[in-house]
């Protein structure tokens, strides 16, 4: 059942400590993609939730880097587009731009302007959501654009950073750390 896949999910999951600084504890989701019947139960997972909860979407929306890693998995068994989010300078064309914030500093992701048409209902979708900046931006974005964000779906949340008080739209995590 859900709660069964939920749980080989989560142990697949692997934590390293004081990765990539001291104090940080990294959750590294590569572990997963090493079985194809655990990646499977994650796409599987993130996918009925939108069939269950969201219904018809135009569009997944994912952020560079391991949010391209489930995004066009699911667009496949969803049948609607992918459209990428980078990190700025990596996309041709007229781009739109939000600003986000880093530990030190600031940094910019854009995508490209014709990729969302006004009123396109948007999931975003990422690995992990940490301090919220990255998928906070990510909505900024898409509203710039007047997409309609109809969900931030993550796989992992991590509670204690309560990145989703970030959020003013509907958001879902698969499991919880
Ligand atoms: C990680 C993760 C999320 C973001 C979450 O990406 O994949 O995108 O951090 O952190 P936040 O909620 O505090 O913004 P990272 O910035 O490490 O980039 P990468 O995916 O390119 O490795
Ligand atoms: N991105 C931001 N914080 C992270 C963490 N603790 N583990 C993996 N990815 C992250």
């Amino acid at each position: 059942d859900e709660n069964t896949r939920i749980s080989r999910v989560k142990g697949a999951i692997t934590a390293i400590q004081d990765f990539p600084k001291p104090g940080v504890l990294f959750r590294d989701i590569f572990p997963l993609f090493k079985d194809p019947a655990v990646l499977s139960d994650a796409v599987s997972l993130m996918v009925e939730h939108i069939k269950d909860k969201i219904g018809s979407v135009d569009v997944i929306v994912g952020l560079e880097a391991r949010g391209f890693l489930f995004g066009p998995m699911m667009s496949v068994q969803l049948g609607c587009s992918f459209v990428p989010i980078r990190k700025k300078g990596k996309l041709p064309g007229k781009c739109v731009q939000a600003s986000y914030l880093l530990e030190y500093g600031t940094d910019i992701m854009e995508a490209q302007a014709e990729a969302i048409k006004p009123g396109q209902k948007v999931v975003i979708v990422d690995d992990l959501i940490a301090t919220g900046g990255t998928m906070s931006a990510a909505v900024e974005l898409i509203s710039k654009m007047e997409g309609r964000v109809v969900e931030c779906l993550v796989l992992i949340e991590l509670l204690d950073l309560k990145g989703v008080a970030k959020l003013k739209h509907p958001f879902f995590s698969v499991l919880q750390f």
